[in-house]
């Protein structure tokens, strides 16, 4: 089966026909992920609170001849997200992928951090992704098919301070799609997950970042999903320098710290 579904994606070039359900889709990567999937022919279910902004994405997802379908709706809600995806089955009687990209940055130094911020970037950056995937689940398994498709960040790989609640939930994303992954493999589902590093959008506009870890524009995080749509990697980590940064760290903690240090990966708020 998994064969077939890469030969049908494969051979044309295109995801054709296939129903995308994409949270966070009102801007940055989720935006760019929907438009780049409409381009490919793919309906496109769009998930966010901003339904003004939905309606622009689906006007120009409409403009590229893609099918669209705008479902205002806070992912932190789990009744509203479990409505979405049922609308979405309602409309074209399946979901073949899920791109989870809502997210937010909350950041906070060790010292000041409260319970309270963790709490907030739990309930959008995993409790949001959780209830997507939960709600998604169902309709994959009976049809034996799908590909799930987690934006974690590059930071739920190796933690830049000072985003302790950020990373904390990114990390927690990044559990999540591991043992999703391997669970669902013989279900013919696959399981991505992504870590970009930093990606100019509206999420960090404010930020500014060393030339090391310069902002990479949302399309190209978008081309590299579509890209994963196609060979079904476990992960994806962007761009080339982050992933090197990424392993080395992995290998040698103490030198990503210093690494982190030296090169203020932090970046400095607007005003500092
Ligand atoms: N930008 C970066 O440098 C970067 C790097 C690595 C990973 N990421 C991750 O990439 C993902 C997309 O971020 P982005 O950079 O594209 O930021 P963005 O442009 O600010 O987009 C964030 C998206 O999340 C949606 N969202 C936020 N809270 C929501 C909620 N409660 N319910 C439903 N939707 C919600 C927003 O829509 P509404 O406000 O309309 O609800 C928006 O569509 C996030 O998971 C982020 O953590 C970003």
């Amino acid at each position: 089966m998994r064969n077939i579904i890469f030969l049908e994606v494969g051979m044309s070039g295109k995801l054709c026909e296939r129903v995308a359900l994409v949270t966070g889709a009102s801007s940055g990567i989720g935006r760019a992920t929907a438009l780049a999937l409409a381009r490919e022919g793919a309906r496109v279910a769009l998930v966010a609170r901003r339904g003004e902004l939905l309606q622009a994405v689906a006007a120009e997802a409409e403009a590229l001849g893609a099918e669209s379908l705008v479902l205002p709706t806070d992912v932190i809600r789990r009744e509203e997200v479990e409505r979405a995806v049922a609308q979405t089955v309602a409309q074209w009687g399946q979901v073949d992928i899920l791109v989870a990209a809502a997210g937010a940055y909350i950041r906070a130094p060790v010292l000041q951090m409260t319970v309270a911020d963790v709490e907030r970037s739990m309930a959008i950056n995993f409790y949001g992704v959780l209830h997507a995937v939960l709600a998604v689940l169902p309709h994959m398994a009976a049809r034996r098919s799908g590909h799930i498709v987690l934006i974690s960040s590059a930071d739920g790989k190796k933690g830049i301070p000072p985003d302790g609640p950020y990373v904390a939930a990114k990390f927690a994303v990044a559990g999540l799609g591991d043992i999703l992954r391997q669970e669902l493999r013989p279900l013919g589902i696959a399981v991505t997950t992504v870590f970009p590093g930093r990606v100019d959008t509206p999420m960090i506009a404010h930020l500014r970042v060393p030339w090391i870890s310069a902002k990479i524009p949302p399309e190209t995080v978008a081309r590299a999903i579509l890209r994963a749509l196609r060979r079904r990697p476990p992960e994806l980590i962007l761009p080339f320098q982050v992933q090197l940064f990424v392993y080395v760290s992995a290998l040698f903690p103490s030198l990503g710290d210093w690494f982190t240090r030296v090169f203020h990966l932090e970046g400095w708020e607007e005003g500092e």
